[in-house]
């Protein structure tokens, strides 16, 4: 059986308040290491509540994360910072890179953090990373010198710094054009061709096309579940 680099099991998140509402309510998935899994559906269906759960930048109210097979909720809050830090690279439908950082400055920020480098290989694997999404030429400039575009791919490279296992994308093409969108895609599929696992919430079909599976959520829960992946059920239809 292949390699489970992300599993949900059971994972409810719940808000409580005057109305409790639940953002996810129940979901179970397990995604394969070097798998493209995008997840659509409507707005508020709890797309970005899932994504968050699952890279460890929210806690569930019930159920478990496990990633890399290490389960993760009763990590105390710093174990769960330093996996999220090694495991998890974020992108975000805008790019928070610091605008008075550098590319280059913005994708040693997650490998100062991780602390794990000398500044020399921190600087030569930045200068590749940004090499390798066709910011060679740009390492040296600032956020607002860039186009949305280049901004997102830096936003990528900062992302895949500290190698992380798996990647997680909220809508990260929602802000661009046409042909910055076609860019980042590609540089997601290829990130899953070479191994890495890739979770990416997209409201474009035409993308979620090119995945290897998508689910589709609704009111919290998985409606349907499409292509190969996860190493059970190909197609199956929710209850
Ligand atoms: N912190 C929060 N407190 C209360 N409601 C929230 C919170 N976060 C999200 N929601 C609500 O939960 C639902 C799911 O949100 P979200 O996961 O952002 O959906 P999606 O990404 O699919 O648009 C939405 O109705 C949203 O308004
Ligand atoms: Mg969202």
């Amino acid at each position: 059986m292949s390699e489970i680099a992300l599993q949900a099991v059971e994972l409810v998140r719940r808000i409580e308040g005057d109305v409790a509402h639940t953002l996810v309510n129940g979901i179970d998935l397990s995604v394969k290491k070097g798998e493209f899994l995008a997840i659509t559906g409507p707005s508020g269906s709890g797309k970005s509540s899932l994504l968050y759960l699952l890279g460890l930048l929210d806690a569930p109210s019930e159920g478990e994360v496990i990633i890399c097979g290490e389960p993760t909720s009763k990590l105390s809050e710093s174990e769960r910072a330093d996996v999220r830090l090694t495991k998890c690279g974020f992108v975000f439908q805008f790019h928070f890179l610091l605008p008075e950082f550098t590319s280059l400055d913005n994708v040693l920020l997650p490998m100062r953090a991780a602390g794990k480098m000398s500044e020399p290989e921190m600087r030569e694997r930045g200068l590749s990373l940004l090499g390798s999404l066709g910011l060679g030429e740009h390492a040296n400039k600032r956020p607002n010198q860039l186009s949305g575009g280049q901004r997102q791919r830096v936003a990528i490279a900062r992302a895949l710094a500290n190698r992380p296992e798996i990647i997680v994308a909220d809508e990260p093409t929602g802000a661009l054009d046409t042909v910055s969108t076609q860019q980042v895609f590609k540089i997601l599929r290829d990130i899953a061709d070479q191994g890495q696992t890739v979770v990416v919430v997209t409201h474009d079909p035409a993308l979620a096309a090119r995945a290897d599976r998508r689910i589709h959520i609704v009111d919290g829960k998985i409606a349907e579940s499409t292509g190969q992946g996860g190493g059970e059920a190909v197609c199956e239809m929710a209850t």
